[in-house]
């Protein structure tokens, strides 16, 4: 089996290369983005492997399906970069669906922590032996009401952590999990009442810009912001505003909806030509992480494993239990034992 790997990065090559080695599939590492451009490095493979700002829209699908590329297989848990029904009847498509929701939701908390705490302002005080404490006062998590929006799993392992730290949480979930503890409300009462607000939903069509310049003023004043989901979910010009007009006390980012061009990639030294996340990482009030969450040893094994258990499960049965097909009841996780096959 013979797959052409898109937007390899040297933390992903070890782990693909064992569990390659130990299931007969071969991995063509390829340092560039899929994309319309691209599409013909993958002529000759059965498959390509993507990830989260690879680019699998209509025109890359029907490029693929003519040079005889049978699947597609993301690393990764989120598929909004992936137009799931134009693949149906020409290219497989499967993701890893639930590698390690602690990586994300530890990550999560991590950069509350960070920001509330100030932690990486006095680090960096310490470093240079600056050991004073003004400007660096926090507030306390315990008893403050954090509202999580998508109660998936990520989200439920965020709702524990914050629940060991005393938070009170309410959620939101468009499809909320029956009989579970969790008190969801409706989006503008979490909206109108979060001290902090966590997002772990899919980006959607319903959830782009869930977070605009509308809903902004219905926060909180100083409300948390936490995305770890998707950038688009939040519209950043309208953060930008709502932190400038301080209505919005903290942002939270490891994802931003202008990332595909940026994120993963060394800039130091040249001109961000992004005037918009330039100026958010200027504030004071505001963590940009890289889309870092997923990258754990655990979860970079587990995206592994399960990426070629997809490849071999694809290819021998025709289908696969983390298959994405727009036709079954539920995108994820393709009901194969109801409607055989999904093509
Ligand atoms: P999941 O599928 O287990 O949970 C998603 C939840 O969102 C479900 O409960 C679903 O009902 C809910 N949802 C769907 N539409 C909604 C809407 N319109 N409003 C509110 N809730 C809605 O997914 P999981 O594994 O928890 O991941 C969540 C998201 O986290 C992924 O879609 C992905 O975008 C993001 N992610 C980010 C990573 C990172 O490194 N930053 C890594 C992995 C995932």
């Amino acid at each position: 089996m013979k797959v052409a790997f898109f937007d390899a990065k040297p933390y992903d090559i070890p782990s693909f290369e064992k569990y390659g080695k130990e299931n007969s599939i071969e991995f063509k590492f390829f340092e560039t983005k899929l994309g319309e451009d691209t599409a013909g490095l993958a002529s000759g493979y059965d498959g390509v492997c993507v990830f989260v700002n690879d680019t699998v829209n209509a025109a890359v699908l029907d490029k693929l399906y003519s040079m005889g590329v049978k699947f597609v297989v993301l690393r990764c848990a989120g598929y909004n970069n992936v137009d799931v029904e134009h693949a149906f009847k020409k290219v497989h498509v499967a993701h890893v669906p639930g590698y390690s929701p602690y990586a994300v939701a530890e990550h999560a908390m991590a950069l509350l922590l960070t920001s509330v705490r100030r932690i990486h302002k006095a680090y960096i005080r310490t470093k240079d032996f600056n050991f004073s404490l003004s400007g660096l006062t926090g507030f306390d998590l315990h008893g403050k009401t954090v509202g999580v929006v998508g109660t998936g799993k990520i989200g439920r392992v965020f709702i524990d952590i914050c629940r060991g730290f005393g938070m009170n949480v309410i959620a939101y979930d468009k499809f909320p999990a029956e009989g579970s503890d969790i008190n969801y409300v409706s989006l503008d009462e979490l909206l109108r009442s979060s001290d902090i607000i966590s997002f772990h939903c899919p980006l959607t069509d319903e959830t782009r810009h869930m977070i605009n310049s509308e809903s902004i003023k219905t926060l909180k004043r100083g409300v948390m912001l936490i995305n770890t989901s998707r950038g688009e979910i939040i519209d950043s010009e309208a953060l930008l505003e709502g932190i400038k007009n301080r209505r919005i006390g903290g942002a939270c980012l490891d994802v931003y909806d202008e990332e595909s061009d940026i994120f993963f990639k060394d800039f130091s030294g040249h001109i961000v030509s992004d005037d918009t996340l330039a100026r958010l990482i200027s504030m004071p009030n505001v963590i940009v992480t890289s889309h870092q969450a997923f990258l754990t040893e655990e979860a970079l094994d587990n995206i592994a494993k399960t990426t070629c258990e997809n490849i071999i499960e694809l290819c021998s049965e025709g289908a696969c239990k983390n298959e994405l097909c727009y036709r079954c009841d539920n995108i994820e996780g393709c009901r194969v034992e109801r409607c055989g096959k999904c093509f």
